[in-house]
């Protein structure tokens, strides 16, 4: 999305925090709400990285303010040590002088959310916090679940959830419902329309990937829960299927990483896995693919790549779990299928190859509920509308 196409949002000064550097999910949908909300907007990242450039490069204001040891502490961990809670209250004290040029706050993670919790309280500015989680056990400890709902409870002016199993997650945690909007995710439709007719065959030759090939392509950071290993077990039971594995280890994953290559070669398919790291062609490796996978073994909060691989004209096969039904509807729009699952996630695989006709309409359908639903403009006029809500309840208070 260009600034010439972002929502014509009221120009209020909006400081928008997230603690990554790093190219996620979060990240790639905060780069085109940060267009959308026009020069009087800034990001601020609690740690340096691509997403600098990325934010840069579309003309976005970008600062950095490193985390410390707060940076360290892991979703799944207890409660911050001494030394990370010192840290947050240095960096609060930081962000809350900045915070003060600003109307809002917009936390785009969790660990932003509580710095943004604390530099609002200082700076006296309303916080709203992008709910991106499912605040669910195992994806986080009980522990940080029940803090970082009740934080919100005290906090957050207001909470935008990324999918109604998001905000349900919330609610069932101990989160006042009367502060969430749910805002779908959307997507730039624009670099798919860019591609040409070509993309796919000429993305398949650049990889060496067989032209005849049935392919089957997963994007996805590395993570347990991203289910990089089901996607494997299944390719076992689908002989002579190429698979295409996208992704990084982004927040550290490099010994699971490790893990699943040792997992192709074990299971004798290795010849048949291209593993491709971080890419950002995503649009044209998706259509080099017949099906395009999301394998997660948890709930999925939203799922980009879900709507991505629709836009991207082919069949997708996805976990029924979090958001994902509020995507896809089983058998219309694209598969669902049982997480953690790879028996039925091969049958999936297997329907659509024996049934080209119906898995093209399929495709056909998913594009053309992507496009309507899940729109770049729909989710920043979305976000836009929330914001006004909440500052609205805010000046009323
Ligand atoms: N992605 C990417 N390059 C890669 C793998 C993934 O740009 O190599 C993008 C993908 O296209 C999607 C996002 O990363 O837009 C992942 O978002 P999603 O909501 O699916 O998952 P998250 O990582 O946020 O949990
Ligand atoms: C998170 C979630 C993902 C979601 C993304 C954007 O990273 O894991 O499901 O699509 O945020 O909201």
């Amino acid at each position: 999305m260009t600034a010439a196409t972002a929502a014509t949002a009221p120009q209020r000064r909006i400081l928008c925090i997230d603690h990554a550097g790093v190219l996620g999910g979060a990240e790639l949908s905060l780069r085109d709400l940060a267009v959308s909300f026009g020069e009087s907007a800034e990001v601020l990242l609690l740690a340096d990285g691509p997403f600098r450039a990325a934010l840069t490069a579309q003309g976005v204001r970008v600062d950095v303010e490193p985390l410390g040891a707060l940076g360290a502490v892991k979703k799944d961990a207890g409660l911050p040590s001494l030394g990370a809670l010192m840290d947050a209250a240095g960096i609060a004290k930081r962000v809350a002088r900045r915070a003060r040029a600003y109307d809002v706050l917009y936390a785009n993670s969790q660990k932003a959310f509580v710095v943004a919790a604390a530099a609002g309280l200082l700076a006296r500015r309303p916080v709203v916090w992008h709910l991106r989680d499912i605040l669910e056990e195992p994806h986080f400890s009980r522990a940080n679940i029940t803090a970082a709902a009740q934080l919100a409870n005290l906090r957050a002016a207001g909470v935008i959830a990324n999918s109604h199993a998001t905000a349900d997650a919330f609610v069932a945690a101990g989160g006042h419902r009367e502060l969430v909007h749910v805002v779908h995710n959307g997507i730039d439709v624009a670099p798919f329309d860019a591609l040409s007719p070509d993309a796919g065959p000429e993305a398949r030759r650049a990889l060496g990937v067989p032209a005849e090939a049935f392919v089957v392509a997963l994007f996805g950071r590395f993570h347990p829960w991203k289910g990089q290993q089901v996607l494997l077990d299944a390719l076992a039971e689908l002989p002579g299927v190429h698979a295409l594995i996208v992704g990084a280890p982004l927040f550290g994953e490099t010994a699971f990483e490790a893990a699943q290559h040792a997992r192709a070669r074990a299971l004798g398919i290795a010849d048949r896995v291209h593993w491709l790291g971080f890419r950002d062609d995503i649009p044209a490796l998706m259509r080099a693919a017949d099906v395009v996978v999301h394998t997660s073994v948890l709930p999925e909060p939203f799922g980009r790549v879900v709507v991505e691989g629709m836009l991207a004209g082919r069949p997708v096969v996805a976990t029924r779990a979090g958001g994902v039904p509020e995507i896809v509807t089983e058998g219309e729009t694209g598969c669902l299928v049982p997480p953690a699952d790879a028996p039925a996630l091969a049958r999936a695989i297997r329907g659509l190859r024996d049934n080209p006709a119906g898995a093209a309409a399929m495709a056909a359908r998913g594009a053309a509920h992507a496009r309507a639903q899940f729109s770049a403009g729909a989710m920043c006029a979305g976000v836009a509308r929330a914001l006004d809500a909440i500052l609205h309840e805010v000046a009323r208070a």
